[in-house]
């Protein structure tokens, strides 16, 4: 890569009238081009970029840093020990001062020779310019392999069953609107997940007027995609608070289902340990809760707090607290399921059942304050 200068020009001494907001993570090699290609793309309007990064392991701040220190247009958030695109976006977005806000993917798959066609969108009275894959002229390209477009287009049919108004791209990662609109959405956001812009069109309440522009997906040149299983659960997961109208929080929600996925191990664990010649069945009882109760863990590391994950003596740490919670919540379940039964309150189905709604939320309330700490 040549070596590559950013002078400033005329219109960077002028307040930005647009802010592009870069979510990155692992992007270094792709920063210098992505500023380069932005400069060329933006002449003739008084633009800035922002650049927010996880705390990417391979110096994709330090990159962003050399290269504002150089020019005033340039800027760089790192966040530290958060991760998750859809809250490094409104981050970005909620850092600008422009009239307007884009956002563009850092890895140089969207077409940003778009931008200024979407800026006059939206000038010209759209809410909302969408760099789409599937508006006319447009195309998935070679960006995509072929499963991860049938995946794709199984999202975009999903999404459009709860959309107001048809959306070609509504799974785009790549458009602009007025700051102000993204400002007003922004505390109705579930903001987790991929997917920004459809948690904006989900959360606005009414139909956004949406201008489509086509353009090419590219391939990836340098890095690797972040897009993983738990990327598609939290989609699944945005979808459903909104569905549900956010009044049963999505985190409460996953985190009940890793409850249910426990018992399933506890049972099965339950079932081995049983077949171990000689063990008396209060031992086999607490291997297999020990058992469920690290998989919940696990699962709700990977899963339900993937934005707050705990790693080496943090994960330690957690673990310890999560048992001692845990174990507090099993002994109120059969405590509470006890007592009903004996009062005659309840039937045991009942009783069992109030016990373990009691357990969900008494664990859901020690891992969200206790374990996983925001
Ligand atoms: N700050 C931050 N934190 N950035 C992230 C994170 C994160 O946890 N995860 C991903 N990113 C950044 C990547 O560095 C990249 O710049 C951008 O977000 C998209 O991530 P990719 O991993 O390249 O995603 P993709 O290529 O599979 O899909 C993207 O393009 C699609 C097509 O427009 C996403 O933006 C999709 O939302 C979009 O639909
Ligand atoms: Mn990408």
């Amino acid at each position: 890569m040549p070596a590559q200068t950013h002078a400033p020009t005329q219109t960077a001494e002028l307040p930005a009238e647009l802010t592009v907001v870069v979510p990155c993570y692992k992007e270094a090699a792709n920063v210098a081009p992505m500023v380069a290609r932005l400069e060329a793309a933006l002449r003739g309007i008084a633009w800035e970029v922002v650049f927010v990064d996880d705390d990417s392991p391979d110096g994709t701040a330090a990159r962003v840093r050399e290269i504002a220190a150089r020019d005033p247009r340039v800027r760089g958030l790192r966040r530290i020990g958060r991760r998750g695109l859809a809250s490094a976006v409104t981050e970005g977005v909620l850092s600008s001062s422009a009239a307007y806000v884009a956002v563009i993917d850092g890895d140089l798959q969207h077409d940003e020779t778009i931008l200024p066609a979407m800026l006059a969108a939206v000038r010209e009275g759209a809410e909302v310019a969408i760099g789409s894959r599937h508006a006319e002229g447009g195309e998935a390209g070679t960006g995509f392999s072929a499963a991860r477009a049938k995946v794709s287009d199984a999202g975009t049919r999903l999404a459009a069953m709860l959309l107001p108004t048809p959306v070609g791209d509504p799974m785009s990662g790549f458009f602009l609107m007025p700051r102000a609109l993204f400002e007003f959405l922004a505390p109705k956001l579930s903001a987790r997940g991929f997917k920004i812009l459809l948690d904006l069109l989900l959360s606005a309440g009414r139909p956004l007027r949406v201008a489509e522009i086509p353009y090419r997906f590219r391939p990836r040149q340098a890095g690797e995609s972040k897009l993983d299983a738990t990327v598609l659960l939290e989609f699944l997961g945005l979808l459903m608070d909104k569905a549900l109208g956010g009044w049963l929080p999505w985190r409460f929600v996953s985190f009940a289902a890793v409850g249910a996925i426990g018992v399933v191990v506890h049972l099965a664990a339950l079932f081995l340990a049983v077949q171990i010649p000689g063990i008396r069945f209060e031992a086999a009882q607490w291997t297999a809760t020990f058992v469920a109760m690290t998989v919940n863990f696990l699962l709700n590391n990977r899963i339900t707090y993937r934005d707050l994950r705990l790693r080496g003596a943090r994960l330690a740490r957690g673990l310890v607290i999560f048992y001692i919670g845990c174990g507090i919540g099993a002994a109120a379940n059969v405590g509470v399921a006890g007592l009903l039964l004996r009062e005659g309150l309840a039937g045991w189905g009942l009783a069992g059942a109030a016990g373990a709604l009691l357990t969900v939320v008494w664990n859901y309330a020690v891992s969200s304050t206790l374990v996983w700490r925001g």
